[in-house]
């Protein structure tokens, strides 16, 4: 598929007057990273993530014909995007050039948007502040709201091709936003061995996967509830002209091959080595980088070492693996959670701030939970 498969055409918007639609979306964890990009965000290398579940994003959008609302407003500013935004119940002007952003780039797919007065109405069931990443819920609950109006217009769209363009527009949002359409594992660029893998669109993982690898958890440690130190668009620029750059997309679609593999046959201790290398390569990326960063705080390298420990001593197969930031993501199989869990309050809460983390396990994808 290219991007013109993705131009609707010929549509009759009239066809449509008012309503809303509300999508839960949910965030996912990378096991193989997404770290450089090329225009129009194009990954540099194929990535892979779980679909996670407790940590999500509602957003109802909102839609009023402008011709039938306020004719004369349109007519006067017919390019502009007419839309407010409000975020957990309060109106969020800061929140609008990115969607502005968003929705010029997406406009060409999507020509009917200018013809709505629209009202976005979002909240996340994790704390804005946690430094966890919302853009990837966000922006995919966006996307699927969007194509839920496309969906009136040509109704006869398949399923597949209703996933799929949402997946593409959210990646014109926040390129990760596209791991965040479906689930459990979602595979985004162009992989040799990944069956239907493209740099549009984030695509299931096309294989059969190992029960070990079901019902998987992440408990998200809050290292760091701030605000993050890198954002993701100056952090994935960094991969410019980065001495490691080209060794470093190799790196990553070389383990899409090799997890690829583990997926399928269930090998616990090389899904960990493969996880924990991403992670730390990622940071690796940030700390070689000009300028550099170092977005570990003492608290990650203290509970990465605990993690280290436990499992020598135990044998578990907890893993952990890290976004662009301080929190620490733990991944263990549905066996282990009550031997985890014990370890995770008895020795880890204690480097969370104020004590914050947040049980996640892997998830199914997006829900749309209203129609009218
Ligand atoms: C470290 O998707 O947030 O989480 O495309 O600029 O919005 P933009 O970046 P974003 O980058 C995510 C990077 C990551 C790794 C990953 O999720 O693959």
């Amino acid at each position: 598929m290219t991007e013109t498969n993705f131009i609707l055409e010929n549509y009759n918007s009239e066809l449509i007057n008012n309503g809303e639609f509300t999508w839960k979306t949910p965030s996912n964890i990378a096991l193989v990273k997404y770290w450089g990009k090329r225009d129009p965000q194009l990954p540099e290398n194929a990535s892979i993530s779980f679909t996670l579940d407790a940590c999500f994003t509602l957003t109802t959008l909102e839609y009023k014909s402008k011709e039938r609302n306020s004719k004369l407003v349109s007519e006067s500013h017919p390019s502009d995007f007419s839309f407010e935004v409000y975020f957990e119940g309060e109106k969020k002007d800061s929140f609008k050039p990115k969607i502005k952003t968003f929705f010029e780039r997406v406009e060409k797919y999507v020509p009917f948007l200018k013809e709505f007065d629209l009202v976005i109405k979002s909240r996340n069931s994790f704390p804005h502040s946690s430094g966890i990443a919302s853009s990837a819920s966000g922006m995919s609950a966006l996307a699927l709201c969007v194509m839920s109006i496309e969906k009136q217009l040509n109704p006869e769209m398949t399923e597949e091709y209703f996933n799929r363009k949402a997946s593409f527009l959210a990646r014109l949002g926040s390129g990760s936003a596209c791991r965040s359409v479906e689930g459990e594992l979602i595979v985004w660029g162009n992989h040799k061995e990944i069956n239907g893998s493209s740099d549009l669109f984030g695509v299931k993982f096309p294989f059969q996967v190992h029960k070990n690898f079901k019902n998987y958890h992440d408990t998200i440690l809050l290292v760091d509830e701030g605000e993050k130190q890198v954002s993701s668009t100056v952090g994935h620029k960094l991969m410019y002209g980065h001495p490691f750059a080209k060794q470093r997309f190799k790196q990553a679609n070389d383990n899409i091959s090799k997890i690829s593999e583990v997926l399928q046959n269930g090998d616990l201790k090389e899904f960990i080595a493969i996880v924990e290398s991403e992670a730390l390569s990622l940071h690796a990326m940030m700390m070689t980088s000009n300028p550099y960063f170092i977005l570990m705080k003492p608290n990650t390298l203290k509970i990465i070492n605990k993690i280290w420990a436990f499992r020598a001593e135990t044998n578990s197969n907890i893993c952990f693996t890290l976004d662009a930031g301080a929190n620490v993501h733990i991944l263990f199989p549905e066996a282990e959670k009550e031997q985890v869990n014990n370890f995770i309050t008895r020795e880890l809460i204690q480097y969370c701030q104020e004590n914050h983390y947040i049980c996640d396990r892997v998830g199914t994808g997006a829900q749309l939970m209203k129609k009218l």
